[in-house]
């Protein structure tokens, strides 16, 4: 009965060892109950000491304790996830007795919430950046063109050199600004195959790539077609690919990844399926101090970086409805791409 519920539920004796888990725990925790059966919670927890610590807290007050949002890793390849746990000490007139540990997976309602900030947030930033950009856009072309008339008027050619960086500058400035603004364009979308795409970029990012950085592929072939902008994502892509070469350095490996998912959430929209395409790599990871705003113009954490790139990313593959989030420890670092196929909303999450 207990196996048909979405909640884990593990059931240890007075001593801390494990007498039942349900099929969700099983699924949690990778085990089977055959091989989990009488073997400490501390085997079983292995990494996750802030779990062990409730469960301890719990058996030590005889008293029920509650966590909310326990970081929970179910081993080093795996994304973390978010777990909300119940433990709860019972003694039953001729039961065994023991703790009752009951624990929520609340990954996806936490990535939810998450994104919902995110797209919010983003959008705030973007009207913002917008705006200042079109604010400078406009006095520099008037210093671009008095800067060209005044170099006419210069007899001194050794004074060109002044003119010569106020023009140059104005230049890179308004390339900044250009990125800044995004593609003016909506998205053209046609039907594309998304391997094609990525099959693309791999060669091009390949091209630039030091040679001891490994670009490998792991493709899902059962990916249908999508429709999009076919440069849109390539430059999107890019953008992700060149993050993780400059991340890796001179050495290093760096994985293309496509994957369907069924059932899926963007924002707070659901899905019958989107498309799912990875950028991984095994460089340090994302600064910590940068994780909440990677996605914002003019955040860098690269000395010459501009700050741009997943900015940039982030807008395009909004204009298909598409979301970029990430997951980044040192050793290994994912930045997702998500893509709706048209027509298959399910409607609003909860
Ligand atoms: N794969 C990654 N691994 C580690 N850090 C990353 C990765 N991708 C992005 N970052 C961090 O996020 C920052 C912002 O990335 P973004 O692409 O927006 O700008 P940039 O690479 O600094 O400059 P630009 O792309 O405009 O040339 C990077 O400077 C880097 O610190
Ligand atoms: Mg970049």
């Amino acid at each position: 009965m207990l196996d048909g519920l979405s909640t884990c539920v593990l059931w240890l004796d007075r001593d801390g060892a494990v007498l039942h888990l349900n099929e969700p725990a099983e699924d949690l925790f990778g085990i089977g109950r055959n091989h989990a059966a009488g073997r400490s919670i501390r085997d079983l927890v292995r990494a996750n000491t802030e779990l062990e610590g409730v469960i301890a807290r719990a058996r030590a007050a005889g008293a029920q304790y509650s966590r909310r949002e326990l970081p929970f890793e179910s081993g080093p390849a795996a994304p973390a996830r978010c777990i909300d746990v119940t433990v709860t000490p019972f003694d039953a007139p001729g039961q065994p007795g023991g703790v009752l540990v009951e624990i929520a997976d609340v990954t996806q309602h936490q990535r939810i919430l998450r994104e919902n900030a995110l797209l919010t947030q983003l959008g705030g930033s973007r009207a913002m950046v917008r705006q200042l950009a079109h604010e400078i856009k406009n006095p520099l072309g008037g210093l671009r063109g008095a800067a060209q008339l005044l170099e006419r008027q210069l007899k001194d050619p050794t004074l060109h050199e002044y003119t010569a960086v106020i023009i140059a500058e104005a230049d890179r400035l308004a390339a900044l600004v250009d990125a800044l603004l995004g593609p003016g364009q909506p998205p053209r979308k046609e039907p594309a195959n998304i391997h094609e795409i990525v099959q693309h970029v791999g060669h091009l990012l390949a091209a630039e790539a030091p040679s001891g950085v490994v670009i490998e592929r792991d493709y899902d072939p059962s990916l249908p077609r999508l429709r999009l902008d076919r440069n849109q994502i390539i430059q999107a892509l890019l953008n992700l690919g060149r993050n993780a070469i400059q991340a890796v350095g001179q050495r290093g490996r760096i994985v293309l990844r496509t994957r369907a998912l069924t059932n899926a959430s963007i924002g707070s929209r659901r899905y019958r399926v989107v498309a799912c395409i990875q950028v991984e790599d095994d460089g340090p990871g994302v600064p910590v101090d940068l994780k909440d705003t990677v996605f914002y113009p003019l955040v860098t954490g690269r000395p010459g970086g501009t700050g741009l790139g997943l900015a940039v990313a982030q807008d395009l593959i909004g204009r298909h409805d598409g979301l970029i989030e990430f997951d980044s420890r040192p050793g290994r670092t994912v930045f997702t791409l998500l893509l709706p196929f048209d027509s298959n909303e399910l409607g609003e999450t909860a």
